[in-house]
């Protein structure tokens, strides 16, 4: 089983990046907690990806079909503003999870639209980095059924 974690715009800045809203910990420790966690699920590998550019995650996604078994996405900014994100996960339909490290929910009204969220099957926030272990641990049990 193999597992993609897709990060989007501005988490390559975490440990610099509003502190206060995403935490201390740098992009590093998010890779480190995706790889002991995929381990721990039972994944064969995860894949940690980072861009800041709509198109490379775009094509990102579109590389994954039929290679990949589940998708963990953060589209960050683009959360907000991309249907070509939303487009690329229903084209490949593989089960996906959207992470927030921030609860979105209790932040701008900019922030409460989420077009990913209607290509994916289950959605967390406000976890912190620990969000991405909690969203590999609902992809494994969604892809073990
Ligand atoms: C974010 C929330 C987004 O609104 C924001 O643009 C981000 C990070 C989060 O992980 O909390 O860049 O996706």
């Amino acid at each position: 089983m193999k597992a993609l974690v897709i990060n989007g715009p501005n988490l390559n800045m975490l440990g610099i990046r509003e502190p206060g809203i995403y935490g201390s910990h740098n992009y590093d420790r998010l890779v480190q907690i995706c790889q002991e966690a995929g381990a721990a699920q039972g994944f064969d590998e995860v894949e940690v990806f980072q861009s800041n550019h709509e198109g490379s995650i775009v094509d990102k996604i579109q590389e994954a079909y039929g290679k990949v078994d589940g998708i963990v996405i953060n589209p960050a900014a683009y959360t907000h503003t991309s249907v070509a994100i939303l487009d690329a996960l229903k084209a490949v339909a593989i089960p996906a999870v959207e992470v927030h490290i921030s609860a979105v929910e209790t932040r701008e009204d900019f922030r409460q639209v989420s077009y990913a969220r209607l290509a994916c099957f289950a959605t967390i926030t406000g976890e912190g980095l620990q969000g991405y272990a909690h969203a590999l641990e609902l992809l494994r049990e969604y892809l073990e059924k």
